[in-house]
This record gives C-alpha cells, sequence and structure tokens, in this order.
C-alpha cells in the first residue's frame, strides 16, 4: 500500500468530523439518540469488556472508519503478520512476536518449544533449590539487567501479578545506568545467593553492559572469576559476545531477529515472569495473548478490539488534533502499565516517513502517559477536565480483587474509575461560577476485566500491540524499527569522549560544551 491509498476514506472522516467539532455538540446527547448505545459500541473476548460507547462515534462513523481500515488494506496486513512476512521493511525481517505464544502443538518455530522447555528446567532448578551459588548456597535473589524492551515488559508483568509470585525467589529489575539503580538493589543482597539474567537482544546496549559489568565486580569482590558461570545467564541474539563476558553455552538463551524489542516479553526475556511466577503462570500468559492474536487474526473489523481501538486513536489524532492518550488503570498493580505502554507506542508509532520513504503529511504517534487511578485524580485529572488540552482516556479495571476482605475498597476503586468517565463526558454546566464549570465533552474507553490474572493479562497486553500494528498500517508507516534511538546513542559516546580531559570539546556545540564544563568544575571524585 502507499499513503494515498486510503485518501478518498480519509476525506470522508473529515468532513463528517465537523459534526463533532459543532459547538452544541454533546457528547452525552449520542446516548439519548441511540437507547442501546452501550450494547452498540461495546465489546467482549472472554473476560475483557471494551466500552467504546463514550466517545465521538455513531453508526456512520464507524463505517466510515471502518472503509478506511479496508482501503489502507488491513485485513491483507493482518494476514502478512501471521504469515511471517517482511512487514519490518526498513530492516528486512519479519515481526514474529505472535509465534512466541502458539500453542506448542501449533508451533511452526520449533527453536521457540525448545527455549521454553530450557527456562522450564531452569525454574524448575532454582524453584526446587538445585541452583547453588559459588559457596554452595541456593540462590535466593533474581538480578535482571536490561533495559527498554528488555527491562520494561517482565518488570511490568512481575509487578502486576506480584501477589501470584513465588516465596522461593525474590525478582529485582536494573535497568538504568545511573549506579544508583544496581547499588540500592545490591544493598541487600548477598553475592553467593544472587544469580544476575543479562537481558539484551544486541548484547551492546551501554546501559546493561555497565551494569552488568558492575554486577560481576560486585560479585567478584567476594570470589574469584570461575563464579561467573554459576552467577549469570543471559538472553540475547550475540551468543559470541555474551560468551566472551564469561557465560558458559548451558546459560545462553536464545533470541530471533524476528522478536522485536518491545514485543519480547514473550521470549525468553520473560524469564524473570516465569522464575516469579513459575512456568504455568507463565504458559497462561502466553496462552491469554495468543486467544487475542486469535481474535486480531479471525474477528470481523467491525468486532475486532484491537482494530476498534486504533480506529478510535487515529480519529482523534487526525481530526480532533489529540496530542496524546492518558492510559489510567485502576488498579496499583498495573502502575507500570503506562510506561510499557509509553515504549510499545511511542518507539512504533513515533515515525514521520512513511513505508515508501516519503514525509508524512498528517499526524502519527501521540505521547502516552498516565499513572493508577485513584492516585491520578489527585494530580492530573484537573487538567483533564477544565485544561485546554483535548486528551482522549483509556480507563482499565478488573472487575475482582485479589485481595482477600477488600470487597468494600475494591467498589470504591471501580466507582471511581467508572465516575471518571461520567464526569469527563457530562462535565457541570450549571455551576454558580464559571470557575466551577466543566465542560464535559472528553471521549474514553473502558477496558474492564474479570480480574487480573496471568491469562487476562496476556490478553490485555497482545490487545495493545495489535492495536499499534493496526495504527500502523492506517499511518503507512513500519511499527518495529526505531532509528532514531540510534541518534542519541551515537552522540552519547562522542559527549563522553570530549568529556574526558585530553579531547577537543570544540567539536561540540556551545550549549553542550558550557553543560560539560560546569559538570567537571563542580566535579568532586
Ligand atoms: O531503546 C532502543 C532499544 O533498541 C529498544 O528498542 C530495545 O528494547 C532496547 O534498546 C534494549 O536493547 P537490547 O535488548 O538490545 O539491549
Amino acid at each position: 500500500m502507499n499513503g494515498s491509498s486510503n485518501k478518498a476514506a480519509r476525506l470522508a472522516l473529515q468532513k463528517h468530523s465537523e459534526e463533532f467539532r459543532r459547538k452544541e455538540f454533546r457528547l452525552s446527547e449520542l446516548f439519548g439518540f441511540e437507547k442501546n448505545r452501550f450494547q452498540e459500541y461495546s465489546l467482549s473476548h472472554e473476560g475483557l469488556l471494551l466500552d467504546y460507547s463514550k466517545n465521538f462515534i455513531k453508526s456512520e462513523t464507524v463505517s466510515l472508519l471502518l472503509d478506511l481500515a479496508q482501503q489502507s488494506q488491513l485485513p491483507s496486513a493482518i494476514d502478512a503478520m501471521f504469515r511471517g512476512e517482511g512487514i519490518n521493511t526498513t530492516e528486512q525481517r519479519a515481526a514474529m512476536h505472535v509465534a512466541l505464544r502458539a500453542p506448542r502443538e501449533r508451533t511452526k518455530t520449533p527453536e521457540v518449544n525448545a527455549s521454553l522447555e530450557r527456562m522450564e528446567s531452569l525454574v524448575a532448578e532454582l524453584h526446587g533449590g538445585k541452583w547453588t551459588g559459588y559457596s554452595g548456597r541456593v540462590i535466593t535473589d533474581i538480578v535482571h539487567l536490561g533495559i527498554g524492551g528488555s527491562d520494561l515488559g517482565p518488570a511490568m508483568v512481575c509487578d502486576a501479578l506480584r501477589h501470584l509470585a513465588t516465596r522461593k525467589l525474590s525478582v529485582h529489575f536494573v535497568s538504568n545506568i545511573d549506579p544508583s539503580h544496581l547499588q540500592n538493589t545490591l544493598k541487600d543482597l548477598q553475592a553467593e545467593t544472587t544469580l544476575f539474567v543479562i537481558a539484551s537482544k544486541s548484547f551492546s546496549t551501554l546501559e546493561t553492559l555497565k551494569n552488568a559489568e558492575a554486577a560481576r565486580d560486585w560479585l567478584l569482590e567476594q570470589t574469584d572469576a570461575t563464579a561467573t558461570a554459576k552467577h549469570f545467564v543471559a538472553i540475547t541474539t550475540n551468543l559470541s559476545a555474551a560468551t566472551e563476558f564469561g557465560i558458559e553455552e548451558q546459560n545462553l538463551y536464545p533470541l530471533w531477529d524476528w522478536v522485536g524489542g518491545r514485543f519480547s516479553l514473550w521470549s525468553a526475556i520473560g524469564l524473570p515472569i516465569a522464575l516469579a511466577l513459575g512456568m504455568d503462570g507463565f504458559r497462561q500468559l502466553l496462552a491469554g495473548a495468543h486467544s487475542m492474536d486469535e481474535h486480531f487474526r479471525t474477528a470481523p473489523l467491525d468486532k475486532n478490539l484491537p482494530v476498534i481501538l486504533a480506529l478510535l486513536n487515529f480519529w482523534y489524532r487526525e481530526y480532533f488534533d489529540a496530542h496524546s492518550t492518558a492510559v489510567v488503570p485502576y488498579s496499583q498493580r498495573l502502575n507500570l502499565l503506562p510506561s510499557f505502554l509509553q515504549q510499545l507506542c511511542m518507539e512504533s508509532l513515533g515515525k514521520s516517513v512513511d513505508k515508501q520513504g516519503a514525509p508524512i503529511e498528517h499526524n502519527t504517534g501521540d505521547i502516552i502517559w498516565g499513572t493508577a487511578g485513584t492516585n491520578g485524580q489527585h494530580s492530573y485529572f484537573q487538567l483533564l477536565h477544565q485544561g485546554t488540552e483535548f486528551v482522549p482516556v483509556d480507563f482499565i479495571a478488573a472487575a475482582n480483587s485479589d485481595v482477600q476482605g477488600s470487597a468494600e475498597a475494591h467498589q470504591h476503586l471501580l466507582a471511581s474509575c467508572f465516575s471518571q468517565s461520567l464526569a469527563l463526558m457530562e462535565g457541570k454546566l450549571d455551576a454558580d461560577s464559571i470557575h466551577k464549570v466543566v465542560a464535559g465533552n472528553k471521549p474514553s474507553n473502558t477496558l474492564l476485566l474479570e480480574e487480573l490474572n496471568p491469562y487476562n493479562l496476556g490478553m490485555l497486553l497482545a490487545l495493545f500491540e495489535h492495536k499499534v500494528y493496526a495504527l500502523s498500517v492506517l499511518w503507512n508507516i513500519n511499527a518495529f524499527d526505531q532509528w532514531g534511538v540510534e541518534l542519541g546513542k551515537k552522540l552519547s559516546t562522542k559527549v563522553f569522549a570530549a568529556m574526558s580531559a585530553d579531547t577537543n570539546q570544540e567539536l561540540l556545540d556551545e550549549s553542550t560544551q558550557g553543560l560539560i564544563q560546569k559538570a567537571q568544575h563542580w566535579r568532586k571524585d
């Protein structure tokens, strides 16, 4: 597809959107015009419901958006992903994360099953207290070293499902090159009972390698270099670099170039999830994701949850100039979900050149942000209600709590979630002061899970992954590369060199030189 093939649908949507930008338009009145609006504009898949009735849409809007999906050839793009075609065109690769969660008997990638089996043995060994460190003591702590896609997914899932985690092991995550991150983590741990997992697809990411070196130094302060074999495992495509680091062959877990970093938690990168939840929990996560894969692959576009979410995001981004989407999980357990989604969405959709290399003349990915509700209500919700920014919101909640005896508190949590979407929609126009007027007319989606468990979380995450892919197809961009990140990495090497006393700083701009000089002037070590 080239960028102009959905032009007719875009023009029709542009014209249609005028109706919703009229001063008199009231979102809440749509419920009066269409009596079964919740039935009409909600979709369920197993234990997951999407209510999208509080949006600027009516039946004509949905059919125009579906025309857009057809004109963008979304159905064939979905097929292409599931067939394993080279849809990551700028890196000449497939994007086959769905193969990581295909059922064992249906897999077309036997290496995935082999990797899962090896993970299973490692989990059994560690849970069974059979893996001992250099002193013969059993491993009690896992420190996962990775960043970006090699950190955010596993860290978020482990945090979300911590209530189901084994007590046999504690799993910790270190990502930042800021030495305080590693130091804070190691200060309560003992080297002889700690196993490090180096997670790096490339095994060349500065932050992860520096943290791995510092972790190895910490270990070797207690013992000799032979201990590295007992205290480090790695997950990477770059097996030779990991071997050079000192990791034994049997402690290397493979990754493949057809798994993008931000789509990799389903691979051995998810090892900390398997270590925390056990292999059954990890397999349930995969099964939930697979169920959403099947839904995305087979459901008609108008009943397809990821497609509907993508179309709504497109609608607001293109015709209502929405600069951002707030993702607000009414679940403390999902507090890290917005950070995970930031990478998933913004690394995938932050592009300004289309797949054919032509500059894009319309909007692409928006800014994703948010934190758990109800906390957000007491900080940024004021701007959502009365500010000048137009911010569609994705609410996420679970109907049930896993905390025994907490029924009333959980009902308050849900009531807060539902009442915020109501307040955003209806506002309050009849106030006694202009300062108290809340305009309303703010759209939102609500994703309601029956409960937060590994299976449902797998479905939820796959839903967002597929939404991102569907959006990339509508915008005709490649969701699977991230060339923009490379520039910062290269410049960081150059600036680091300039900060060493004997390197000429004049190659840098005046501001950067000024910052370096002041930092060096204040430097105490
Ligand atoms: O931030 C850029 C990026 O390439 C991400 O896409 C990736 O998830 C992260 O760095 C980590 O990369 P690696 O797994 O190769 O260390």
